[in-house]
């Protein structure tokens, strides 16, 4: 008798506001696989940080990895949610004291390696759909599906303030967004990561629905072998 395949990763990464985790949630959900946000579990270690120390920075790595041992990951409807000592902690996440801080600690290896057991252990045993910057070459380089999703700045900005707003955002408030998510680009840029093997997406001229059929029908195509 042959041992089952070991079950199948979709490896999703991409820069700030490519639309990763929400095409990731709704690949997962499609496909019945487990979702592993891999940028929540890097804020969620930024969030427990701040609780420490609010200056960021006195942060050092020991004082980082400390602080993250407070960080759980709780199974949720569709997706895994950090906790801080247990606490849903989930808006706090998406903050700006998190977010304009996060890059510090995702620049430390031994933060990176705790991060990437926290996603191996939410992803073992099962098939998964994982999101992040570097899951298709450093945390699952032999995953079955791996995909760069990519588009242009002024397309993910106003994407980043609809979603913020809820209405259709100004050129001001665009140009404002690009800026900011050029900068960003620029802090990540050593972590962001395109697998020579990633299947690269630009989903500047694609919707939601487009995206997610693409990347499921590659995950179908993979899992017939
Ligand atoms: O995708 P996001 O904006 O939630 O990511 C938050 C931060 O974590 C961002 O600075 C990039 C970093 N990150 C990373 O370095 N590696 C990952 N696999 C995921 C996120």
């Amino acid at each position: 008798m042959s041992p089952n395949p070991p079950p199948i990763v979709v490896a999703i990464d991409g820069p700030a506001a490519s639309g990763k985790s929400t095409t990731a949630k709704r690949v997962a959900a499609t496909l019945g696989f487990r979702h592993v946000d891999s940028g929540s579990i890097y804020r969620a270690a930024t969030a427990a940080t701040l609780r420490r120390e609010p200056d960021s920075a006195r942060w050092t790595e020991a004082l980082v990895l400390e602080a993250a041992q407070s960080v759980t990951l709780e199974p949720g409807a569709g997706t895994f949610h950090p906790r801080l000592d247990g606490r849903a902690v989930d808006e706090e996440l998406r903050g700006t004291a998190v977010t304009s801080r996060v890059s510090l600690i995702a620049g430390m290896p031994g933060v990176r390696r705790w991060a990437n057991g926290m996603v191996r252990g939410a992803a073992a045993g099962h098939a998964v759909v994982c999101d992040g910057r570097d899951m298709g070459t450093v945390v699952f380089p032999a995953a079955a599906v791996k995909v760069f999703l990519v588009a242009d700045p002024a397309e993910r900005a106003r994407r980043r303030v609809l979603e913020r707003v809820g209405r259709a955002p100004t050129e001001a408030e665009v140009a404002a967004e690009v800026e900011a998510l050029l900068r960003r680009d620029a802090l990540d840029e050593r972590q962001t990561q395109r697998a020579a093997d990633a299947e690269l997406i630009d989903t500047t001229h694609l919707n939601q629905d487009e995206q997610v059929a693409r990347i499921v029908a590659l995950a179908r195509k993979a899992s017939r072998g």
